[in-house]
């Protein structure tokens, strides 16, 4: 798929949950929940699936390959670094695949260069080399420039129109670092795009590391600028601060498309769960106040806000929670609760109390509150039955 076949407001889903999200320490997934996960991600409708690095290990290797027989509707993509072996291997590990797709790449800016000790000619010499075989192999083709976003600028025009004569179809710009601020992202897809011989006839895409908390934003930004998939792992996971979180760019999409004018096909009401289970075979914990899959991300404890939302919840809710999969809000009952949320939650468990009775419990309610953090419906409930004995 070209960019020019692209629908223009269509913006591919390029998950690397099994691949750079695995790579994050201590996030090792076992084979069979590796299958699971990619099971999810493909029934929710994410267009692109990095399953593994197939050369990294031979457990990595046979998690593709049965990922890529297993695939349903989503492209089944590995990682290879730029050398034919890695190529090789990858392909064999993503041929079986409905729509198989190799991702190769190399580092391109000053600092990287300097690993492999290569002088820019050389490598513009193996980019050619290196995304000839793997186009050789399979007619999709992704090429990265790690760490593009600190390389020279005319040094990545040239690399990028050598992989795109090369018969790269996805051109992706990786942020390795988390350098970029959002302003610069949507400048550099946007200038790439004028800019480079043939830009026009391949995808763009962005990917975003998280090291200063822009990596949402600068995703974003990318796609205003002209790209067209976002590089992205389900809660965020990733090296270091992790990678721009799945859940984050599809809901801005949905929410805010009045000034984002562009759609994904991810099927949002299945976040919830993949999120959980990501973060169980992980390891990973979701933080309390993540964006979107946090347990607090639709909880509202304070007596204004509470009261706000029983009686429109748009007063404190962008998204509806059932979008992403969950029951609905909760009001979690603590001390900063009010009368609303106490009554609300008496009638939930069956209880109807008047307005003296409300006030004598408020009382015991609150003492309680003030002993715990948060206060539950066994609580309530006991609560009630000292109420009812003393009376
Ligand atoms: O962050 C990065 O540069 C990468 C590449 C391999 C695309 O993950
Ligand atoms: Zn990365």
């Amino acid at each position: 798929m070209t960019q020019a076949a692209t629908e223009q407001d269509r913006v591919l889903i390029f998950d690397t949950t099994l691949r750079d999200g695995e790579q994050s320490p201590g996030a090792t997934m076992t084979h069979d929940e590796k299958l699971e996960i990619a099971e999810l991600l493909d029934e929710m409708g994410v267009d692109i699936i990095e399953a593994g690095f197939p050369i990294a290990s031979e457990g990595d290797f046979k998690a593709v390959s049965e990922i890529a027989k297993r695939s349903k509707d989503a492209v089944i993509c590995g990682l290879a670094r730029a050398n034919a072996a890695d190529i090789d291997r990858c392909w064999e590990a993503v041929r079986n695949a409905g729509k198989p797709r190799i991702h190769t790449f190399i580092g391109t800016s000053p600092l990287h260069r300097a690993i492999p000790n290569l002088t820019q000619d050389e490598m513009a010499e193996k980019i050619h080399e290196t995304v000839t075989h793997a186009r050789n192999l399979c007619d999709n083709v992704q090429w990265s420039p790690m760490d593009a976003t600190r390389t020279e600028w005319d040094y990545l025009c040239r690399v990028i129109e050598i992989a795109i004569k090369a018969g790269a179809t996805t051109i992706n710009i990786p942020d390795t670092v988390g350098y970029t601020a959002p302003v610069e992202s949507a400048d550099l897809i946007r200038r790439l795009i004028e800019t480079v011989p043939g830009a026009d006839e391949v995808i763009f895409a962005t990917h975003c590391h998280n090291d200063l908390g822009m990596a949402t934003a600068n995703a974003l930004a990318a796609v205003a600028g002209g790209a067209r998939q976002i590089e992205c792992t389900i809660n965020g996971l990733g090296e270091r601060a992790g990678n721009t979180a799945l859940e984050e760019v599809v809901m801005a999409l949905k929410t805010r498309h009045d000034i984002m004018p562009w759609h994904t096909g991810v099927d949002t009401t299945k976040i919830m769960h993949i999120s959980r289970r990501v973060s169980t075979v992980s390891g990973f914990p979701v933080q309390f106040n993540k964006a979107i899959v946090g347990k607090n991300a639709f909880a509202h404890e304070s007596g204004i806000h509470q009261d706000g939302m029983l009686k429109n919840r748009e007063n404190f809710e962008i998204m509806r929670p059932e979008d992403v999969g969950l029951a609905g809000t909760s009001l979690p009952l603590g001390k900063h609760s009010g009368r609303a949320a106490l009554r609300d939650k008496l009638e939930n468990l069956g209880y109807e109390v008047g307005d003296n009775q409300l006030k004598d419990i408020f009382v015991r309610f609150k003492e309680l509150a003030d002993r715990k953090k948060e206060v539950f419906d066994d609580d309530i409930l006991a609560l009630m039955r000292t109420a009812a004995d003393a009376e």
